[in-house]
């Protein structure tokens, strides 16, 4: 198929950041403390309490997002700002206020904002108190924040995010039960399981109220889809993807689109006696409430083999179940940092697959390229990042000439942040921050040469692409 010269005119050409991993400021304006801020973190390497400083910097980030001609900025809003520890009666209006002004700044530069409600920074009050999404208050109380801020920013927010990467936490089960608390496999799946549909109760009263507050906004999830490859033709390695690709991907994204597990995954947790309590009530709400797009974060692909011996070496094996076993690509180019995998056709699969499934447009919500890079001469010549951002983009514009609806692509990440799982040695940004492992650095920003080149991208319409 001939691919399309130029990206719409309305493409969203955008990046993304969360609010932990940028803000800093996580105890002041009556801030209380997510999950995040309270994770332990290795000797020597920065925690959440300075990041990239966005909180007293935001007006000079959006001012370089202008510069380089974002249509769009995906950012999200901790809940502590909002609600310090969860379930106070009351907001904080200084939280309420920060988003505000934020917005706004954003409208003025003509960029459209993005919000995501929950990216991974669960109130650590909710964790303590209710076992975080093993409580059925939990839910209560993300509906009440979920309120709040279509309330506060509903006439000027129109793209929204329920929650982003849900799977990614479901997987935690350290984060769901406490800290060092071991269990076996059988249970922690049953724990799992209950955790992932009380989130997914969850995003359904977001997106019902949503679509009641905000009538002409549109609202979606974030998915870390995982697009699982065969090790080999042996039928048993199919069966082994399908099974992956089921349980890491198609699970949550079944319960947000139509409201069920996969009948397969389904059929499998009643085996096991870990299929979670859901009532008649609650099945009608997840029957009845749909996103009206799908975010898609795309890093890697995955692939796997029937199960057996786990392969430590192996990227992402902490992904494993009992149904399969991931092993890395004997083919596709492995980098350092990228999870064992770059794969920009492997993205252009996944959106048709996911197209296919759900024909529902598609945003791309998160994709980008780690490096650890410093300055040279005061330049940083990251030409790594531009060739993978040029595959990826390109593997989109291919998609998009075959009739698939991709409505924007937002990079991650806009600005240096702290990685989650690696600090600040692990750089995603357009723009680089001066912050040095332990919580130092001026935090000075300097525009990277991929900088330059997203910016020729969007003013060309990525004509080069
Ligand atoms: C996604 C998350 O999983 O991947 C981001 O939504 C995260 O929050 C990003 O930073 C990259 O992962 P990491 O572990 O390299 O920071």
């Amino acid at each position: 198929i001939e691919t399309i010269q130029t990206f719409p005119d309305d493409f969203l050409w955008g990046a993304s950041t969360s609010a932990f991993q940028v803000e800093g400021a996580n105890t002041e304006d009556g801030k209380g403390l997510s999950t995040q801020d309270v994770r332990p973190v290795p000797a020597g390497l920065s925690d959440a309490s300075i990041a990239a400083d966005h909180y007293h910097r935001y007006k000079e980030d959006i001012a370089l997002m202008k510069e380089a001609g974002l249509k769009s900025y995906r950012f999200s809003i901790a809940w502590t700002r909002i609600y310090p520890n969860g379930d106070d009666e009351q907001p904080n209006p200084k939280g309420i206020q920060f988003y505000s002004d934020l917005i706004d700044e954003l409208i003025k530069n003509d960029i459209t904002p993005i919000a995501t409600l929950w990216h991974f920074d669960l109130p650590n009050h909710l964790e303590e108190a209710y076992h975080g999404w093993l409580g059925k208050e939990t839910i209560h109380h993300f509906e009440r924040y979920a309120r709040t801020v279509f309330e506060a920013y509903g006439d000027r927010v129109k793209y929204w995010i329920s929650i982003n990467e849900q799977m990614m936490m479901v997987m935690n089960t350290e984060m769901l039960l406490g800290k060092g608390k071991k269990i076996s496999y059988k249970e922690g799946l049953k724990y799992n399981m209950q955790a992932c549909v009380n989130m997914s109760l969850a995003e359904k009263k977001a997106f019902q109220l949503c679509h009641e507050i905000i009538p002409d906004a549109k609202i979606g999830p974030s998915s870390a889809y995982q697009l699982c490859y065969p090790l080999t033709c042996d039928a048993m390695d199919v069966q082994a993807a399908m099974d992956a690709e089921e349980f890491l991907s198609y699970l949550v994204l079944d319960l947000s689109v139509r409201g069920e597990f996969p009948a397969t995954l389904k059929a499998y947790l009643k085996q096991e006696q870990a299929y979670p309590v859901i009532s008649e009530e609650e099945q009608k709400l997840l029957k009845k409430e749909r996103p009206d797009f799908i975010g898609v974060n795309y890093y890697a692909s995955l692939t796997v083999r029937k199960p057996g011996d786990p392969d430590p070496k192996a990227d992402l094996f902490f992904f494993n179940t009992e149904n399969y076993t991931i092993v890395n690509n004997p083919i596709i180019k492995t980098t350092t940092w990228l999870r064992g995998s770059y794969d920009p056709l492997g993205f252009k699969l996944a959106l048709r697959k996911l197209y296919d499934r759900y024909q529902l447009p598609l945003m791309i919500t998160e994709n980008g390229y780690p490096q650890t890079e410093e300055p040279v001469n005061g330049i940083i010549n990251d030409t790594e990042r531009i060739t993978y951002l040029k595959d990826h983009l390109h593997a989109i514009k291919e998609t998009i000439s075959e009739g698939i609806p991709v409505i924007g692509y937002h990079l991650w990440s806009f600005i240096d942040l702290l990685s989650g799982s690696q600090g600040y040695k692990k750089r995603y940004g357009l723009v680089y921050i001066d912050h040095q492992e332990g919580n130092k650095g001026t935090l000075q920003r300097i525009k990277k040469q991929s900088f330059y080149w997203y910016q020729k991208q969007i003013k060309e319409k990525g004509r080069e692409i």
